[in-house]
């Protein structure tokens, strides 16, 4: 193992606030965690408001009429403000807290989606997506007849923006879905330019923030975003908690997802007056000591910077692109260049994404491997699956060292050969 050399950020501290790199795996081999993409480490921060608030301020909250309610209200309510700072929010009604990305598209699938759109409208999204900007779109065509567009990438692994020209030129469109960051690729995809076309045809914007929201400073006024959506367990939050976005004239305008407690202003025998936005689209006891830790989580990062933890991130990728691409019968995947993330796929040789990954488990390191939750893309790359390596601002090049000297090893295990 080399000598770990922070990049730009200071990677040892850094490290020492996450305890899961305390503990070894496979027989005491020290943990190289390259799957952020899928799920990120937790600092002590965060895994401390979600205790302690089970610890110290537990309590349903809202309609208590007692301190420990109202404490847990307002700690419910602080996370809410943070979380719309960090992303430009004008104001934080415009934060309505769900369980994660998939629900936050299918919330607008199922309110904008099923209020506004009619038999022939188009959603168009792009073969880069992951299933949870492609089933609820499915769903709402197979209900309602609307047509799904899929905007097709070029071999860079880029988006053909003139095919989304020619959608939007020609078909009645109402909405375009992107993901900002593909979770297999880690295409940074243009959002601006995409509002701007979007914008100017008449069509709204929903933006998958799930692998942008972690890694990217997002102003989603700047960018011009309609709908945002991403989860906190990506971002070093817990499990459970995400976030829809929306401009709160937007928001304020549709519908109601799910029908309960919380969500209304009034009912009666006949019937019920919905509740101002956000509480209308939280039906139900929420998650409130997740919430509360996905502020932590939002305050560890603002601390350190997006702009900083991107950079490192583009430091890692400068030097782990070139290394992985002398090994022997690798073949990388996705865009080189600056609208890149920290996402690496590749398939090595003939060997089955699985069986690298399971290699590289032994040594360590681990990776995903698979469709990563995108079949369109995988097909349209010619392949059943890729393994998938993913940094944050707790890796360092030692990771990158280790990732491929264990390539190394896998390819003299399966004699692939340059
Ligand atoms: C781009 C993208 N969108 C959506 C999701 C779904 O996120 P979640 O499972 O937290 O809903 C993921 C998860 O990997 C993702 O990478």
């Amino acid at each position: 193992m080399t000598a770990s050399k922070p990049v730009q950020l200071d990677v040892a501290r850094i490290r020492a606030d996450f305890p899961i790199f305390q503990r070894t795996v496979r027989d005491g081999k020290p943990l190289v965690y390259l799957d952020s993409a899928a799920t990120s480490q937790k600092p002590v921060s965060v895994i401390e408001a979600l205790a302690g608030f089970y610890r110290t301020s537990n309590a349903n909250i809202h309609r208590g009429i007692y301190e420990l309610s109202e404490e847990a209200s307002i700690r419910y309510e602080e996370a809410r403000a943070r979380v719309a700072r960090f992303i430009g929010a004008a104001r934080s009604e415009e934060i309505v807290f769900v369980r994660n990305t998939t629900e936050a598209i299918n919330m607008v699938a199922r309110t904008w989606g099923a209020s506004r759109l009619r038999a022939g409208d188009v959603v168009v999204t792009t073969v880069l997506e992951h299933h949870s900007n492609i089933v609820p779109w499915h769903q709402l065509a197979a209900e309602r007849g609307i047509v799904v567009r899929f905007v097709d990438i070029d071999d860079t692994g880029r988006l053909r923006l003139d095919q989304l020209e020619t959608f939007l030129r020609n078909e009645p469109v109402k909405l375009v879905a992107v993901t900002h960051v593909s979770n297999a690729l880690g295409t940074i995809n243009p959002v601006r330019e995409i509002a701007r076309l979007a914008h100017e045809a008449g069509a709204l914007l929903l933006i998958d923030g799930a692998q942008s929201v972690p890694h990217l400073p997002i102003d989603v006024r700047e960018l011009s975003i309609d709908f945002l959506a991403f989860s906190g367990h990506k971002m070093l939050g817990p499990f459970g908690i995400g976030v829809l976005w929306a401009r709160y004239e937007l928001l304020s305008a549709l519908p109601p997802f799910l029908g309960g407690g919380g969500m209304i202003r009034t009912v009666t025998t006949e019937g019920f007056t919905p509740g101002d936005v956000p509480a209308r689209f939280e039906a139900g006891t929420p998650s409130v000591a997740d919430a509360v830790a996905l502020g932590a989580a939002v305050e560890y990062l603002e601390a350190i910077g997006l702009a900083a933890i991107r950079q490192h991130e583009v430091s890692l990728l400068d030097y782990a692109l070139p290394r992985l691409a002398e090994i022997p019968g690798i073949r990388l995947y996705g865009p080189v260049g600056a609208d890149r993330a920290g996402v690496i796929s590749f398939t090595l040789g003939d060997i089955h994404p699985h069986d690298v990954a399971a290699i590289l488990d032994t040594h360590g390191v681990a990776v995903r491997a698979g469709h990563h939750c995108t079949q369109p893309l995988m097909r349209r790359l010619g392949v059943t699956a890729t393994t998938r390596a993913s940094f944050y601002l707790y890796n360092w090049e030692a990771d990158v060292d280790r990732l491929v000297a264990a390539l190394r090893e896998a390819c003299r295990v399966f004699g692939v050969a340059g």
